[in-house]
């Protein structure tokens, strides 16, 4: 393989589409293969190891989750031993970059179901130990300077050096946990504080939602809890925890039975997991209640196998009263993506 290999992550289904936006990023002479099906995989890329990584991070593909340079991508035997060899000789390679004191995080995956290969927390572990001891480094979980990413395969061991901004996101493979609360109303609440992150976002920022599809409540929860006031729209019930928050007005209507001041908010969310014309048709029609300039944070459900058009078509849909600044599909999402626009 050339030195150019770069392993992709995908959420499960949907690494094709992650492989048609990184080939009309990089050009036709891009070549993939797979690491574990409909979900990882290489890369080779005909552009240089940084022009790459510049052209994910100006345009980030939609679809695709979690990015590594291989700047190693052997063949190997399978044992733990290989894979600390291979990873010191990475850490040699770059001992300007990693002076003593550097934090690094190791981050290791295997397929699923490879029980011969070594287990990534135990080699993690190993390897956290021997960076400390042997190179002066400062191993973490999470904030670190510098990421080692390593994925391993019966036939093949990946690893790479990179700064966490370059990875597209700093947990393996994307894969972004937050601890669940007691108490915690739905877990759809994940997704909103994912987009939160993903899009930059801090809602504390914000004072005035307006929640569409709301029920049972955690988007809405997440928002109160960030201090705005919040209008709930659903004609299903709301979480009884919710409904003493004096912040809170819930209308329990359908979206087409509401209507508000023009201008009312500068938060529009919408998780209504509908066709999503129909959905788009709806939040149209409360465009004039959010501000110009405001944010509106979607989910849009994607039509199997024609996800790219379902984003052109819901785009297309809103563009008379928002812009789309990003679309991603979140680790959060299953058989959908989220939408971060603008209203105009
Ligand atoms: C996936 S759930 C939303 C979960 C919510 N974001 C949370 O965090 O708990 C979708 C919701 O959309 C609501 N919904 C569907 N069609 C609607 C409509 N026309 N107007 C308002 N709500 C609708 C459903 O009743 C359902 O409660």
């Amino acid at each position: 393989m050339s030195e150019c290999v770069f392993v992709g992550t995908s959420n499960r289904g949907f690494a094709q589409q992650a492989q048609e936006e990184l080939r009309r990023l990089l050009g036709p002479a891009v070549r993939f293969g797979w690491l574990s099906p409909g979900e990882i995989f290489w890369l080779e890329s005909p552009l240089s190891r940084d022009e790459t990584i510049a052209a994910v991070l100006k345009q980030e593909p939609a679809f695709l989750r979690h990015l590594f340079p291989a700047d190693v991508a052997d063949e190997w035997g399978g044992t733990s031993a290989e894979a600390i060899g291979a990873v010191c000789g990475l850490v040699e390679r770059n001992r300007e970059a990693l002076s003593a004191g550097t934090s690094v995080a190791v981050q290791i995956r295997k397929p699923e179901g490879e029980a011969e290969l070594p287990a990534p927390a135990s080699l993690k572990a190993e390897l956290d130990v021997l960076l400390q001891q042997e190179y002066g480094l400062n191993p973490v979980v999470r904030q670190s300077d510098w990421i080692l990413s390593v994925y391993m395969t019966r036939s093949r061991l990946y690893a790479g050096l990179t700064r966490p901004e370059e990875n597209l996101s700093d947990w393996s493979g994307g894969a972004i946990r937050f601890r669940r609360e007691e108490g915690q109303v739905s877990r759809a609440k994940f997704k909103l504080l994912e987009a939160e992150l993903a899009f930059g976002l801090d809602f504390q920022s914000y004072r005035q939602a307006l929640d569409i599809g709301a029920a049972p409540g955690g988007w809405t929860s997440l928002l109160l809890e960030r201090g705005l006031a919040v209008t709930a729209v659903d004609p299903a019930k709301l979480d009884a925890s919710l409904l003493s928050q004096p912040r809170l007005t819930y209308l329990s209507k359908k979206a087409d039975e509401v209507k508000f001041e023009t201008g009312k908010f500068d938060l529009l969310v919408c998780d209504m997991s509908w066709s999503h014309r129909q959905m788009a048709k709806l939040v149209l029609q409360l465009a004039d209640a959010v501000q110009t300039g405001g944010t509106a944070i979607i989910t849009v459900k994607l039509m199997h196998k024609k996800a790219f058009q379902s984003i052109r078509e819901v785009t297309e849909d809103l563009s008379g009263a928002f812009t789309l600044l990003k679309a991603k599909q979140l680790f959060h999402n299953r058989d959908e993506l989220t939408l971060f626009l603008m209203k105009s």
